[in-house]
């Protein structure tokens, strides 16, 4: 019986075709065991369900392997850029130059955003978190930027893609100058897309920004490394909210949503609260340690475990690369690195991280390098939202385009009360 599973329930023999990827993975296929069986599977938090086929990105969680189209995280981050990064999971090739002149300039033509959206902003409460804004931001451009009807199918989707990608950064600029109470920056067309979100952000009046083109190659790094993670939690919340067929900017602005979580993209944000935290209390890591193998203790080391990966995350190693390169440029130190380093060497070692299989993850050191450009820490879960919008898009292109698309709606297993009566409110209580 090639690539069938056989399950037998009460007797009763099913036979389940697996499904092979081109690595190899394999997979039960139960689409039909409800319908054959009445058998619903549970799998909570989907931690061993396949939610789709996709040819997008590859993950070996034992190995510590990403790669995006077919190529490695290692070769992308050191020969690519994000906007050819974009193109790539978007379209599924590596562009030529004359594709990626026209993406560049579709990203250049689509980057401002309509004025009447500063009056969003400003109306904001000025303590209100910047991923609120921005899932609220994200969701109000489909209103300014409705479907282009006269255009055909392919090209109204290219558009709304381009709009996305370059909007995003503006928007996060723009939301961040707005909160300073600073006059907001407008994209120039002849800067690169890191070069013009550095602009956005930093260029003052009385204190010109000068571009740095290490510091722009780095952060071309840092977006590529959180461009795509296959059915991660936003992704799949992309995917599910997309299923409902809603537009584009909903299903991201549900992502963006789902990324905000500290179990999740939130955790940059978390891990270098907590390496503050490490410092305010004089640097000694012991205690934290201690806490985060405390059975008792709800305390995690942030920026630790994954998922998929149970051996390093190498867009970690990337990054801590990438984070010496800068400090070493700025001349810089930051003693949270030193308080980062020295978990990484202690936790590395430790019983309770080596058979829990927890190792650095991508957040455990991106927030020392967005610190360096300058990033306010609230701002740092904006920061890979703008990262992952490829990945979310290609991964959103992807499931419409499926010819197996289903909505998504998973199924339960109930264990509430079975039937009973109404009660009438005065009767209520009474035994
Ligand atoms: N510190 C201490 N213990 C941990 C950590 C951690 N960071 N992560 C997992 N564990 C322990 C759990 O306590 C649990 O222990 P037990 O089996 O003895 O009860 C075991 O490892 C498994 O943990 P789960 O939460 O079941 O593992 P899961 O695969 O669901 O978790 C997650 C993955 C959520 C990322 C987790 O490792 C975590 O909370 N890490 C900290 C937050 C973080 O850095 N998130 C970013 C992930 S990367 C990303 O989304 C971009």
């Amino acid at each position: 019986m090639e690539n069938k599973a056989l399950l037998i329930v009460d007797g009763k023999e099913y036979e389940l075709p697996i499904i092979v990827g081109t690595e190899g993975e394999r997979a039960i296929d139960i689409s039909r065991l409800l319908q054959d069986a009445g058998l619903i599977t549970m799998d909570p938090g989907y931690v061993n369900t396949g939610s789709c086929k996709s040819a997008i990105t590859f993950m070996e969680g034992e190995k510590g392997i990403l790669r995006h189209r077919g190529i490695p995280i290692e070769q992308l981050a050191e020969h690519s850029s994000f906007v050819e990064t974009a193109y790539l999971l978007i379209n599924g090739e590596l562009p030529t130059q004359e594709e990626f002149t026209n993406f560049s300039e579709s990203l250049n033509e689509h980057s401002l955003v309509h004025e009447d959206m500063r009056a969003f902003f400003e109306h904001y409460p000025s303590r209100a978190h910047p991923m609120g804004i921005l899932s609220s931001m994200v969701t109000a451009l489909q209103e300014f930027y409705p479907a282009l009807k006269d255009k055909p199918q392919e090209e109204q989707i290219n558009i709304t893609f381009a709009r996305l990608v370059s909007k995003l950064r503006t928007l996060a600029a723009m939301s961040y100058n707005i909160s300073r109470g600073h006059k907001v920056n407008y994209p120039k067309s002849d800067l690169s897309y890191c070069a013009n979100f550095l602009k956005m952000m930093f260029d003052s009046p009385v204190k010109p920004y000068d571009i740095d083109d290490d510091l722009v190659h780095a952060l071309n790094v840092f977006w590529i490394l959180h461009a795509d993670h296959e059915q991660n939690c936003s992704t799949s919340a992309v995917r599910l909210v997309g299923s409902a067929r809603v537009n584009l900017y909903a299903a991201i602005s549900a992502g963006i949503s789902a990324l905000w979580g500290p179990l999740h993209g939130g955790a940059n944000q978390a891990t270098i609260e907590m390496l503050e935290e490490i410092y305010r209390a004089g640097g000694d890591i012991a205690p934290f340690i201690a806490r985060a193998k405390d059975k008792n203790d709800e305390f995690r080391l942030m920026g630790f475990g994954h998922r998929v990966y149970k051996s390093y995350d190498p867009r970690a190693k990337i990054i801590s690369g990438v984070v010496h390169k800068v400090l070493g440029k700025l001349n810089r130190h930051d003693p949270l690195l030193d308080i980062a380093q020295r978990l990484e060497e202690v936790a590395v070692k430790d019983s309770y991280f080596i058979d829990h299989k927890l190792y650095p993850n991508v957040d455990f050191y991106s927030g020392i390098l967005l610190r360096a450009f300058g990033i306010p820490t609230n701002m740092f879960t904006v920061m890979f939202a703008i990262g992952r919008l490829p990945g979310w898009i290609s991964q959103w292109k992807e499931s419409i385009d499926d010819p197996d698309w289903k909505l998504h709606r998973p199924r339960q297993v109930y264990t509430g009360f079975t039937k009973r009566d109404y009660i009438p409110m005065n009767q209520r209580g009474k035994k």
